[in-house]
């Protein structure tokens, strides 16, 4: 039995897919690469050394998925497959609802169509909103997102908790992710974004390997340790394996769960760029600039469910992270482009 991956091709999936070779288990890759390069997955196989079936198909492809699930054998689905820019999402609303809640939607029927009633979804800190508490732990009430694609995050988790509410055979993990940096340690694998990154981390790098002349600093004036925005960095790899623990609430069969993906430690942005030069050695010239509208000051998980009920707990800390996203940044300046 294999588990299918979608959007296992991009940054959060790639790495997925090696902890989940590494422990043995026989993985199925569908992605539509519009944010991803194929060659992510041969550097996949290089690090593991074992196959990756790989499927080039959109999620809102019916018959393509169809086809999947008749020649695969499916027991669960880990569903990254999504648009996750905050930005482009405000101007294009309609591409990010049909992409992402469409695209599930489809999904799902098609699980449902072949028996399969197993999955862990991608979910994301945006949904608590502006939080009413920090740390934030997983009863902390959903907020008001302030972007078409923190809706999708929101809408689709309460669609997972309907559809098992009414259908209890199916086992549904929502996984709300704090903020993804890092990269594997062989610096082969890594966050590519296209042109000019919205997140802190791939604009740090840029800044350092010179394709950038300096970072903005999006406010300093948030009540804060230092006026920078606060969130928590978590490893990639330990986001990764979070995904692996998971598999065994499917296993178990235990309905509907809920978990915080974090390592319960805030940092702000100025201390991302200490950091960062710490375990570097390399400059990041930054500037203060005004607020990114949207922006909340704080945000970091209380993320002790996870340890508990998982049994799962992030390793790394923020001088990995930065030492990995730079090794990753450093040995592939543009990404997976020649
Ligand atoms: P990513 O863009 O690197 O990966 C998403 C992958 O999905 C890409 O390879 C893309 O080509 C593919 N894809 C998109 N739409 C598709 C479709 N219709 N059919 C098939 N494939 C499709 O992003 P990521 O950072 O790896 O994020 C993975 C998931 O985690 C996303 O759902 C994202 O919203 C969520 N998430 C990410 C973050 C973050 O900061 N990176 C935080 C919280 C949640
Ligand atoms: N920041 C800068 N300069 C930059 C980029 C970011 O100062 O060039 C600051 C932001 O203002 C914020 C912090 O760095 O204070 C982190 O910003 P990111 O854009 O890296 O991350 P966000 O917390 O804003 O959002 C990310 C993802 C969302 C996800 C959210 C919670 O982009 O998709 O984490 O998981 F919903």
């Amino acid at each position: 039995m294999a588990i299918l991956v979608t959007g296992g091709a991009g940054y959060i999936g790639s790495h997925t897919v090696v902890e989940l070779q590494n422990e043995g288990y026989d993985v199925v890759v569908v992605d539509n690469l519009s944010n991803s390069s194929e060659k992510s997955l041969d550097r996949v196989e290089k690090i593991t050394g074992k196959k990756v079936k790989f499927y080039k198909a959109d999620i809102l492809d019916r018959e393509a998925l169809e086809d999947i699930f008749a020649n695969e054998k499916i027991d669960s689905c880990i569903h990254f497959a999504g648009l996750k820019s905050v930005g482009e999402s405000v101007a294009k609303p309609w591409e990010y609802y049909n992409n992402n809640i469409t695209g599930t939607l489809v999904l799902i029927d098609v699980m449902k169509n072949h028996g399969v009633k197993n999955i862990i979804f991608s979910s994301s800190a945006t949904v608590y909103g502006d939080p009413a508490f920090i740390p934030i732990t997983e009863e902390c009430p959903k907020g008001q997102c302030t972007n078409p694609y923190g809706w999708t995050k929101s809408m689709l988790e309460q669609m997972f908790i309907d559809i098992q509410k009414a259908d209890p055979e199916w086992n549904i993990v929502l996984l709300r992710y704090f903020n993804p940096i890092g990269a594997h340690k062989s610096g082969t694998i890594g966050e590519n974004p296209n042109g000019i990154p919205n997140n802190l981390m791939p604009y740090v790098t840029q800044v350092a390997v010179g394709k950038r002349a300096e970072l903005g600093v999006f406010g300093n004036d948030y009540d804060t340790h230092d006026g920078t925005g606060v969130r928590d960095y978590i490893h990639v790899v330990d986001l990764a394996r979070g995904h692996v623990k998971a598999l065994g609430k499917i296993e178990e069969k235990a309905g509907l769960k809920i978990y915080n993906l974090g390592t319960g430690n805030g940092y702000s942005v100025l201390d991302i760029v200490k950091n960062f030069e710490a375990a570097t050695g390399v400059k990041v010239p930054y500037s203060i600039k005004p607020r990114r509208p949207g922006d909340i000051a704080t945000c970091y998980s209380d993320a002790s469910k996870a340890e508990r009920e998982l049994g799962w707990k992030a390793e790394y800390d923020i001088k990995d992270m930065c030492a990995d996203s730079w090794r990753w940044q450093s040995m592939n300046p543009n990404g997976y482009e020649d």
